[in-house]
């Protein structure tokens, strides 16, 4: 088997926790390669909910456990999230040491930008990932390899001071995170090139989604990092050869937490219905996540952008419950159809959706496999996609996924 990344195709939250959760037992190992505790993937076993925001959603599978350079940690919540895993977890876990690291005033940092945007707050998740990424840009972000080996904050202090933010409390800090993080600092690119070239293989972990990308997203609504399987190589340090293949996850509709551009949100009781047959609140904040109908003409571009060969499509017993079922074909501008997602994305605010009904999935039910009616959206969706659909997910139990 070879390597395999799963990554969003929509703006986060789209089951790729689940996903991670069903693929992990055919590979050897389950590596994180981007964001930060910003993300937050759910597993569901027995009626048992776990977030993973740091620890590859692997966890429950018994795999190795890879957390990659390019991976922004904050040493907190990793060892809040270990305290609530058994203790092998962390047995199986490496983190890499060049990996950099988010301290308790980054937080502070990300508030104080957010409430500097006004009206046009981001709508981060506060958990200071933007500012952590930007100190590694400006060399001032301590890596996992310097808290352990011993780091000089003299700069990074003086940084904060001059921002008014305080950073009284980071050598205390740091020495608690060193404790936690100094058994498992490794180098993950020599593991999964030793993985593979044993002939073994492992699942790369994406978070966020596609159009949250920092550069091909809806700039600025975005995250800090890149979110495509295309950053692979470079962000866990392997060559593109070993990168593999990449299955994108999306829902059967759309959401979006936090500001920015959405062409197909749907407000009303709709919206409501959805949001709450979804249970559609954000895994990391809490926040009532914006819903909206699928967007193909936004899945067709991130489709392409991550070269995904296979898709994932969660939550199909949601739109079940729902009696309308409609997808954007295309959008309209200034009187004009299209159907390119780039040249849309400068104006993506005052693009209006144009809407298919192509069929009903209402009433569809999963007891007895792939019901008619959504084998029937499979042949839609990969007819105009132009891509596989190899997994169907209708609950979140990880026993609700069936192969295609
Ligand atoms: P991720 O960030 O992509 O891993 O997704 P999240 O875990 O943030 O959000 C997905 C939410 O939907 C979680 O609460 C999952 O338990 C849940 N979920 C995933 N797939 C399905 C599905 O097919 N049906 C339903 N009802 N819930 C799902
Ligand atoms: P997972 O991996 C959904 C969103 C935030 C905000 C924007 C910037 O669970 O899919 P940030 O804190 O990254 O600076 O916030 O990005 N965002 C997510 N939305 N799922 C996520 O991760 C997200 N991570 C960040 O809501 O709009
Ligand atoms: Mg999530």
């Amino acid at each position: 088997m070879s390597n395999l990344s799963v990554v969003g195709l929509q703006w986060g939250d789209e089951g790729k926790g689940k996903i991670i959760d069903y693929l992990a037992g055919r590979y050897d190992a389950v590596a994180r390669f981007n964001g930060g505790s910003n993300a937050g993937h759910t597993v569901v076993i027995g009626g048992m909910k776990h977030t993973f925001h740091l620890i590859p959603s692997g966890a429950l599978k018994g795999k190795e456990l890879l957390v990659g350079a390019a991976v922004a940690l904050d040493p907190v919540v990793m060892g809040e999230e270990l305290s609530l895993l058994p203790d092998d977890v962390r047995r199986r876990l490496l983190v890499d040491g060049r990996c950099g690291v988010v301290s308790p005033v980054d937080k502070d940092f990300d508030r104080m930008l957010e409430e500097m945007r006004g009206q046009s707050a981001i709508g981060t998740t506060r958990r200071g990932i933007g500012p952590s990424y930007a100190l590694r840009a400006l060399r001032l972000t301590p890596r996992v390899s310097d808290l352990v080996d011993g780091f000089d904050f003299g700069p990074l202090t003086d940084f904060y001071r001059k921002l008014s933010l305080d950073p009284a409390g980071l050598i205390s800090w740091a020495e608690d995170s060193k404790k936690l993080l100094r058994d498992m600092v490794g180098n993950v690119s020599s593991r999964v090139a030793e993985i593979t070239e044993k002939g073994g293989s492992v699942l790369f972990e994406g978070s966020q989604g596609t159009l949250l990308d920092l550069m091909h997203g809806s700039y600025p609504y975005v995250t800090s990092t890149h979110t495509t399987a295309s950053y692979i190589p470079s962000a866990l340090g392997i060559p593109p050869s070993m990168a593999g293949s990449a299955l994108g996850v999306t829902k059967c509709y759309a959401t979006r937490v936090g500001g920015g551009p959405f062409p197909t949100e749907i407000t009303g009781p709709l919206a409501d219905s959805i949001r709450s047959l979804g249970k559609e609140y954000g895994a990391t904040t809490g926040r009532p996540r914006r819903v909206g109908w699928l967007d193909l003409v936004a899945l067709k571009y991130a489709i392409a952008l991550n070269g995904a060969t296979e898709i994932a499509v969660s939550k199909l017993d949601v739109l079940s419950q729902v009696k309308d079922f409609r997808v954007c074909t295309s959008y309209r501008y200034q009187g004009k159809l299209t159907t390119d997602f780039q040249s849309a994305l400068g104006h993506l605010d005052e693009v209006e959706p144009v809407y298919d009904s192509p069929l009903s999935i209402h009433g569809a039910s999963f007891a007895g496999g792939i019901p008619d009616e959504i084998s029937k959206l499979i042949d839609y969706l990969e007819e105009r996609l132009k891509v596989r659909v190899s997994l169907v997910s209708h609950g979140e139990e990880r026993s609700e996924t069936i192969e295609v």
